[in-house]
């Protein structure tokens, strides 16, 4: 029956490219039995019906199965994109939606599905596999780091800020905020981020233009000739994509619900923000490309996230709740964390970003020679490309 997968020790694992007539419905399964969380906390994650969603808007993307007989035990899915990273311009591969039921852990078939993955990237052309996980996943860290070779090389930080519902957010009447056109916005991205930035996505054209990126605003001051600060972001709509909903939290969450939810009106009248409902699915904006640069440029980043929230909260039917930034952590440098609203108790700083060399792994004797490259050459900030959330 489907979704009950009874061990069968003497059936071999076969990879094969996902086939969404034939396997959607056991996809399905698979994603609701390998939910990701720990012990207080689940997040599910709603594809809309569409197993391939986070790939979709890749230039090269694949999903690989694991069959066990007539059983799908396991998958995975992996994207390819050019981007900038540590100066050079490369291909990178991004691994993501590995999962296997958890009868079948511990048999390698995780193991199998990565490298069969890792075959497809080297054979077209990819430099580096990437992925990332949380620093509490042991299974995945045990996995990548442990078993199969990668790094962890950036710790970044998730950053989440309740959307206010109708109610528009009072902006800085000295600030300018100017929407730039798909064009402009990728020169003022190639110009002033791609330099200092690590994975610059080398196609931001096409991110840029695709239908789920809701504009790039600028943000600078009225007498900006004196002070000369700037601050940059984009906007994409995840709604349209999957959306999310809490399944099980921590008691102090759930408590902190109820009371917000008994007194959201007040908090309202009060012009402070009431804690979403996160228990029902929701959407989410996700903020990519945000730069600033500038003396006093934290308050212009401020000012273009309290714009997203407006514009989120006319979103139609409110299907939007949150605003997610992923920004560098403190352990590199987080400046940008300082500035981006968000509420502590919704945010994570344990996102692990892990990678491994592909093609240079044979020039190189040892992954070491790898690592000593690798950090010795300065970082600059991350580039999170929305396409990957
Ligand atoms: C992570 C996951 C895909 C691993 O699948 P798997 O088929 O059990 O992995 P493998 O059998 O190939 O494991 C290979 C190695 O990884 C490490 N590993 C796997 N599971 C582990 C665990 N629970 N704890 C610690 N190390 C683990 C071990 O080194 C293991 O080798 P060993 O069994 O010889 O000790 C699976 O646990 C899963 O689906 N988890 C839920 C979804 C998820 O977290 N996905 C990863 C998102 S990035």
């Amino acid at each position: 029956m489907v979704g009950q997968w009874g061990k069968e020790d003497d059936e071999k694992v076969v990879i094969r490219c996902y086939n969404d007539l034939r396997d959607i419905i056991q996809m399905e399964w698979v994603e609701k039995s390998c939910e990701i969380g720990n012990d207080q906390t689940f997040l599910f994650t709603d594809t809309l019906g569409d197993p391939l969603c986070r790939i979709r808007n890749t230039p090269l993307s694949t999903m690989l199965v694991a069959d066990v007989g007539t059983k799908l035990v396991g998958c995975i899915q992996g994207s390819v994109k050019p981007v900038k990273f540590h100066d050079k311009s490369v291909n990178v591969g991004y691994v993501l939606g590995l999962r296997v039921v958890p009868p079948y852990r511990r048999c390698g078939i995780a193991s199998i599905l990565v490298r069969k993955l890792e075959e497809w990237f080297v054979s077209h052309n990819v430099d580096y596999a990437y992925m990332a996980t949380q620093k509490d996943n042991d299974a995945s860290l045990g996995l990548f780091v442990g078993t199969l070779g990668y790094t962890v090389f950036r710790n970044p930080a998730i950053l989440v800020n309740p959307v206010n519902p109708g109610r528009n957010l009072k902006l800085p009447s000295d600030i300018v905020i100017r929407k730039l056109k798909v064009e402009e916005a990728a020169s003022w991205y190639r110009t002033h981020v791609a330099p200092t930035t690590d994975f610059f996505p080398d196609d931001i054209d096409q991110i840029l233009r695709n239908k789920l990126s809701m504009g790039t605003w600028v943000a600078y001051y009225n007498n900006n000739d004196k002070i000369n600060s700037w601050a940059i972001l984009s906007v994409w709509n995840s709604s349209k994509v999957f959306k999310l909903r809490i399944g099980k939290a921590p008691l102090s969450y759930l408590l902190l619900t109820k009371v917000c939810n008994l007194v959201g009106r007040f908090l309202m009248f009060l012009g402070l923000t009431a804690l979403p409902d996160l228990f029902s699915t929701f959407g989410f904006y996700f903020l990519y490309g945000v730069h600033a640069e500038g003396p006093l440029c934290g308050n212009l980043v401020r000012a273009l996230c309290d714009h997203v929230n407006n514009m989120a909260a006319s979103d139609d039917g409110g299907a939007c709740k949150v605003l997610v930034v992923e920004v560098d952590g403190e352990s590199n440098g987080g400046d940008l964390m300082r500035c981006v609203p968000h509420w502590k108790m919704l945010s994570c700083d344990d996102d692990t970003w892990c990678i491994k060399p592909l093609k240079c792994e044979e020039k190189m004797s040892d992954l070491g020679e790898f690592n000593d490259m690798f950090w010795k050459s300065k970082p600059g900030t991350l580039f999170v490309d929305p396409r990957d959330v």
